[in-house]
């Protein structure tokens, strides 16, 4: 009966997490969804803790242990999300995404401790026994399933120690702590390092006895290690949360593992899941930069794909004052505001918000131009607006809102500049050619907020900035928004 109840909780766990997943696709039941699969979480862990019984009938124990690390786990992760600024929100993923891959590590060093205490079915010759693993995995019992275990925990410690290490590397060069580094021969020394992990990978599950299994083991984690630091150094700081979810993506890899090495359903369920939704999302976030995953994990940002030199950028450009702005935009029928990583910077949101509901009061219909990569992670500005409690039908994604900017009077842009740069269309030597953007030129006017006439992340001049149509109002996001805000006031 209680074996039932188990897997009745493992089945609710498995739901849960399919419907919160599907949930979070939507601003609107994003929040709902997250605590939906917190609940399924939850009530997996408890009936894990209370109802699981191993081979010989005995329940987990170690109770003070388990809800000690429950707590203090729980007290941390709570008090660092509440801390947390929009801005450190990359950093904070990549500290708990690394946090997965170190517990699916951990999960490996412990069970292949178990597994050494057992009497191994005793290797025939080396081949034999890495094709009978093989068959294992495809599901033919005439495997060794003493072999396939062993893949399947050495397979999750060096996922999870790639994904704990590469991320605290992230971590750290988001948080400004390091620098990108590039060794001399990086991407052969990685390949290299790629290399011998595979090496020892085979040699242990092929049953070589030359070097003691068990130093093999460590010598396959301090690969690992290594290769997980040299794989992300090298990546530039804005790269990051393309690494930061194909890290996530390991990280759902190894747990899976661990699902399949306890044949838990529920974790492999999880694994899984993560691993897909990681791997999806990193493709995407590739595709919305037009850039491959090699590009972004091998080197700098676009890369001139046929030798041609880049159109020159350049002219005058005029600067439009507070007061003009503030008429011009009290005066319109159609305001489109369009955020970008500035904004965020600036922590600008509230005051973005106040501008919209001044503008609304005047009879202004105010709206705000989404870009899939505006900002540093997926869903930065969504989720900066949410902050700022703009509503969710406000925000408009790219394809809905391209269309309307002819039938717009002005564009406000916050703190973006890639995102809105013509280049991407008409220069097919520009380094973000082929990334879609927002098509702004197509309203009446364009109004640019920014601090100065310095690049984006990108690093390539504008030419949005030099057209007729365009006024820049330069300064920090926030004082301008203030000012402006005061000055409609005023009207
Ligand atoms: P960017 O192209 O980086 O431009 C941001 C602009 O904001 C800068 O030109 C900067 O100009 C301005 N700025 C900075 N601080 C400001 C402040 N306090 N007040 C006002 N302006 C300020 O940003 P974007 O248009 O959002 O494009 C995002 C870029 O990041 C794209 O190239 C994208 O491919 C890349 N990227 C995005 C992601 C995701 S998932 N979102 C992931 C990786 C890479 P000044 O210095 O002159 O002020």
């Amino acid at each position: 009966m209680q074996n039932f109840f188990l897997l009745l909780s493992y089945l609710i766990g498995s739901i849960s997490f399919i419907v919160g997943l599907k949930m979070l696709s939507h601003p609107d039941t994003a929040r709902k969804g997250n605590l939906y699969a917190a609940i399924g979480m939850t009530i997996a862990i408890l009936a894990t803790i209370f109802l699981y019984k191993d081979d010989s009938g005995h329940y987990l124990g170690n109770y003070p242990w388990i809800f000690g690390g429950l707590i203090v786990g729980s007290l941390l992760g709570t008090i660092m999300a509440k801390k947390v600024e929009m801005t450190g929100m990359p950093q904070m993923v990549s500290l708990f995404n690394g946090m997965g891959g170190a517990c699916a590590a951990i999960i490996s060093i412990v069970e292949f401790k178990h597994l050494m205490h057992k009497p191994i079915e005793t290797p025939t010759d080396f081949f034999s026994n890495v094709m009978q693993t093989l068959s294992s995995v495809l599901g033919n019992n005439a495997g060794s399933n003493s072999q396939l275990i062993l893949l399947t925990i050495l397979l999750g410690l060096v996922i999870g120690t790639v994904s704990f290490f590469g991320s605290m590397i992230a971590f750290g060069k988001l948080n400004g702590n390091l620098n990108d580094k590039t060794l001399p021969a990086q991407q052969i020394i990685n390949i290299g390092l790629l290399l011998i992990i595979i090496g020892i990978l085979v040699a242990m599950v092929g049953g070589y006895t030359g070097i003691d299994i068990t130093v093999l083991f460590w010598a396959l984690f301090g690969v690992s290690a290594l290769y997980g630091v040299l794989f992300v150094m090298p990546i530039g700081g804005a790269d990051m949360p393309v690494v930061i979810s194909l890290l996530n993506s390991f990280t759902g890899v190894a747990a899976a593992c661990g699902g399949f090495l306890y044949s838990n359903p529920v974790m492999l369920t999880g694994g899984i899941l993560v691993g897909s939704a990681g791997t999806i999302l990193t493709i995407l976030m590739c595709k919305a930069m037009n850039r491959s995953l090699t590009n972004v994990i091998v080197g700098a940002f676009g890369g001139n794909k046929n030798g041609a030199a880049q159109q020159e950028v350049g002219g005058t450009y005029k600067e439009i004052s507070m007061s003009d702005t503030a008429v011009l935009m009290a005066y319109s029928k159609r305001v489109v505001i369009v955020p970008g990583y500035g904004l965020a910077v600036a922590q600008a949101q509230h005051i973005c918000h106040e501008l919209e509901k001044v503008l609304e009061e005047k009879e202004v219909e105010v709206t705000y131009a989404i870009h899939p990569v505006a900002g540093r992670m997926p869903g930065h500005m969504n989720v900066l607006l949410a902050e700022a409690d703009v509503s969710y039908e406000k925000l408009k994604e790219m394809e809905e809102i391209n269309p309307e900017f002819a039938q717009t009077d002005v564009v406000f842009i916050l703190g973006a500049n890639d995102v809105v740069n013509p280049a991407a269309k008409n220069d097919p030597a520009s380094p973000i050619y082929g990334m879609p953007i927002l098509e702004v030129e197509d309203a009446k006017h364009v109004i640019v907020n920014k601090r100065s006439m310095k690049p984006g992340y990108a690093g390539i001049e504008n030419a949005l900035f030099f057209q007729p149509k365009t006024s820049m109002l330069f300064g920090d996001a926030k004082k301008v928004l203030q000012d402006l805000v005061a000055e409609l006031k005023g009207l």
